[in-house]
């Protein structure tokens, strides 16, 4: 009896929440509230994010972004022990690499740029990775920040100021709520986190610091899985994002605020590095992948076969936006401040498949159907046309027969099939040996008038 009146008063007290919530547009420090914020819809329209991995790792830029971890953590790893012994003296410290991290070749307008070519509708930048180094003139962080070692530049502000004046791209910042070796967060968990030294002395002042300051658009939260939301204080931080903070009401943000809660609450949903399910999510969710298969940080190391090709990138694509989600693709840049051609030929790639494509992927939203279930490498995207609905099926390999067979779409007299970037219609018939779908008469095209190279895209329009 009292364990259902208790209930009954937690369930009214959670729809009261609720009401309040909608009513008043106010969030509340609770993941009921947080969580039943809208996303900004810039978010789900923009698709395509560029992700930046930046710090004194890109210094030794050997094995990964968690370089100083694989040397001093534990357990440690051989191959970068052996790396410093052959490479550094003995004394050395991994803080002695920030003096080195020159960026000397750093040109924030061309990066705009770049990103602008590639297609890119949002930025996200590291601020700070789970080293400490803060990319901006922190004022929680006397001597590990770029003004005071380093850089001796502001390189946050450097580039939100280029992206902002240049492009219609959306600036965001990443920012790691732990840190590898900070000893008042040891000294926290020592306590069981039954103190609280680091998250208000330095994690969520850090965070309220760099959004007052460069207004991101997206708070892109990592590094939660060291203690509790309580701990970090995420629902106090987000409730004053949604309510208070300078981009309350276009700023998105991630599900990395503590334990449990990826994949469960905040914004919308990382789930894993590199999450691509492969099947329609019911929230929104991103695909956060690197270029380089192995390291989000530059590796100075890294052979061509380790950088993903133009094919394996457009696959991500479609798979990832006819599941529902954001892809946000991985660049490392050098200690130096370029971005290895490499690398800048593959956004300038993705930049010249979405020039033709685009209209498959900004704006579209998943189709009842996400890949084909007859034909392999297939897979769809759809936009309302007035009561009517245009399905893009992105064909991942161009066919070896003459006719590609489409299970789902069926077609009337009035279907009409085009292929993005080519001028003729596509010709079409009802398969001679399936009792529904449509087949498409592969064209022939001249190699110089094919529209791109990797993946290609067929409209069709008046389906039943
Ligand atoms: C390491 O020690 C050498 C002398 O043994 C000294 O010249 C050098 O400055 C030291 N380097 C650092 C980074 O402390
Ligand atoms: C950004 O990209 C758009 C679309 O490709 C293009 O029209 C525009 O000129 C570009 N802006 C810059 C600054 O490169
Ligand atoms: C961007 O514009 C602001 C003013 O709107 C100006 O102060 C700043 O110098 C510009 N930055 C760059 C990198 O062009
Ligand atoms: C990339 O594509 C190649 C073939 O082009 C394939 O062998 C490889 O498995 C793909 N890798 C990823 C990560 O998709
Ligand atoms: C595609 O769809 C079919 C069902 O129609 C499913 O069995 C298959 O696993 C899906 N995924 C891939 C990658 O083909």
């Amino acid at each position: 009896m009292a364990y259902s009146q208790n209930k009954a008063v937690a369930i009214t007290v959670c729809w009261l929440i609720l009401y309040l919530t909608i009513a008043e547009g106010k969030y509340y420090p609770t993941w009921e509230s947080l969580d039943a914020r809208p996303l900004p819809s810039w978010y789900d329209e923009a698709k395509i994010g560029i992700f930046i991995h930046w710090g004194v790792f890109s210094v030794p830029s050997y094995g990964s972004e968690w370089f100083w971890y694989a040397w001093k953590g534990n357990p440690p790893a051989q191959d970068v022990i052996e790396f410093m012994k052959q490479n550094y003296p003995p004394n050395f410290t991994y803080g002695d690499f920030a003096s080195m991290y020159t960026t000397e070749f750093f040109n924030p307008d061309q990066w705009a740029d770049l990103f602008n070519a590639s297609g890119a509708r949002y930025v996200v930048m590291t601020s700070k990775h789970h080293e400490g180094f803060t990319n901006w003139p922190s004022s929680h962080s006397f001597n590990w920040n770029s003004m005071a070692v380093g850089p001796k530049k502001d390189l946050v502000g450097m580039l939100a100021d280029s992206i902002r004046n240049r492009t219609n791209i959306r600036f965001g910042l990443y920012h790691s709520l732990f840190e590898w070796f900070n000893p008042l967060l040891l000294e926290d968990y020592a306590n069981s986190f039954t103190t609280d030294l680091f998250s208000s002395g330095k994690s969520m002042p850090e965070l309220y610091e760099i959004v007052n300051q460069y207004k991101p658009e997206i708070v892109w939260s990592d590094g939660d899985w060291y203690g509790p939301a309580e701990y970090w204080k995420s629902q106090e931080f987000l409730a004053w994002l949604y309510n208070d903070s300078p981009v309350k009401d276009t700023v998105v943000t991630n599900d990395r605020w503590g334990w449990g809660c990826t994949c469960h609450h905040g914004g919308y949903f990382t789930c894993s590095d590199r999450y691509n399910p492969g099947t329609l999510q019911t929230r929104k969710w991103e695909n956060a992948f690197t270029i380089d298969k192995y390291s989000w940080g530059y590796v100075r190391n890294s052979p061509l076969e380790n950088y993903l090709t133009m094919d394996n990138i457009t696959q991500i694509i479609a798979e990832t936006i006819s599941c529902g989600g954001n892809i946000l693709i991985n660049v490392g840049p050098t200690k130096d401040g370029m971005i290895d051609p490499i690398l800048e030929e593959r956004l300038r790639q993705m930049g010249d498949w979405l020039r033709v494509n685009g209209e498959a992927i900004y704006e579209t939203t998943p189709w009842v159907y996400q890949n084909d279930s007859y034909t392999p490498n297939v897979w769809y995207t759809s936009k309302k046309d007035g009561f009517r609905t245009k399905v893009y099926a992105i064909v991942l390999e161009w066919p070896e027969t003459l006719t590609l067979y489409l299970a789902y779409t069926t077609p009337t007299r009035a279907t009409t099939v085009t292929l993005l970037g080519y001028s003729s219609l596509i010709e079409w018939r009802l398969p001679a040996s399936h009792s529904s779908g449509i087949e498409l008469l592969m064209p022939v095209i001249p190699l110089n008038m094919m529209p791109c190279q990797w993946a290609w895209v067929f409209l069709l329009e008046n389906l039943l």
